[in-house]
């Protein structure tokens, strides 16, 4: 049986969708409906025993929203909880490896090193960023002009279905996978020009300095400024425009997906607020 947790988050939803009616499917939350799913509460390990019982691969969905230390510690009772259970198989959705400079890479990296120490067979799903995530980083103001700080900085975007048709291949046919580590990043990287361009907008890039204060003004939880800013400096940076991912490994997206991965300028458009 294969146990997802996160179902009702943006990854975890579209994942569910693909295994729909399927028997030996069970979806976990940490808000189960009527539909069967398992209450599923990293933060409550107690759910998690009767969560994993009979569960032979768990998909583990990271739940990165969080200090690393909350991050951290949800991750190693996830682990834990799946180790005691038995749990044949684990599928974690990390972060791409050209994403070590993002405040959130440590609670990734940590988990990876968990899992390697762990006695469970693994596959590493090394996410590359969403494409829906530049909607929200580097959508046009009402006056027509992206400003996001991104400077000549492209990202490797990915569409978050993409994402998650891959994790579920490989969820379906762990033993495949097993002990494998897979970058998957987009194969054309966007920047400030061609988001502006596929929005109808201008680009004028803003400081990292102008969306800190932004960011800051705007509600965001403490952690979450270092990580927004962050995430720009990076992009900004040059570190995540799929060069730095061995070119062996860079074609994972496309091999896992039998197909070309779905255009990421499109899924950007699509995406951004009407
Ligand atoms: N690659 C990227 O661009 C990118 C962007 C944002 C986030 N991420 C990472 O990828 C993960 C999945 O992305 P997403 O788009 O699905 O994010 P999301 O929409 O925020 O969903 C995250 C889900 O994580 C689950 N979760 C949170 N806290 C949990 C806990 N204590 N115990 C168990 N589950 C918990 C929740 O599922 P339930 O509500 O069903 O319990 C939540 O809905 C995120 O959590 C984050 O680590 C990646």
């Amino acid at each position: 049986m294969l146990l997802v947790t996160g179902v009702s988050g943006g990854l975890g939803s579209l994942i569910a969708g693909r295994l729909a009616g399927r028997d030996d499917v069970v979806l976990g939350t940490r808000s189960p409906g009527d539909a069967g799913e398992r209450r599923v509460d990293f933060d409550d390990p107690r759910t998690l025993a009767e969560a994993f019982t009979g569960v032979d691969t768990l998909l583990l969905i990271s739940a990165g929203y969080g200090e690393d230390d909350e991050v951290i510690a949800r991750h190693d009772a996830a682990i834990t909880a799946a180790e005691k259970a038995g749990v044949g198989h684990v599928v974690y959705t990390s972060l791409s490896g050209d994403g070590d400079h993002l405040t959130y890479a440590l609670a990734h990296r940590w988990t990876e090193r968990r899992l390697r120490e762990s006695s469970l067979s693994r596959t590493v799903l090394r996410n590359g960023l969403y494409a829906e995530l530049l909607a929200f980083l580097a959508a046009p103001g009402p006056d027509g002009v992206v400003t996001a700080p991104l400077g000549t900085g492209r990202l490797a975007a990915v569409a978050r279905d993409d994402l998650a048709e891959v994790a579920v291949r490989v969820a379906l046919d762990p033993a495949r996978h097993a002990g494998r580590t897979y970058e998957l990043v987009g194969e054309v990287p966007l920047g400030g020009t061609e988001l502006a361009a596929v929005a109808g907008a201008a680009y004028v890039p803003g400081t990292l300095a102008g969306a800190r204060t932004r960011i800051a003004g705007s509600g965001a939880l403490p952690f979450q400024v270092p990580m927004l800013v962050g995430t720009y400096a990076v992009i900004a940076a040059g570190f995540m425009d799929g060069s730095r991912i061995p070119q062996g490994e860079r074609g994972a997206l496309r091999e896992l997906l039998g197909r070309a991965p779905r255009d990421a300028a499109a899924v950007y458009r699509d995406a951004l607020p009407r």
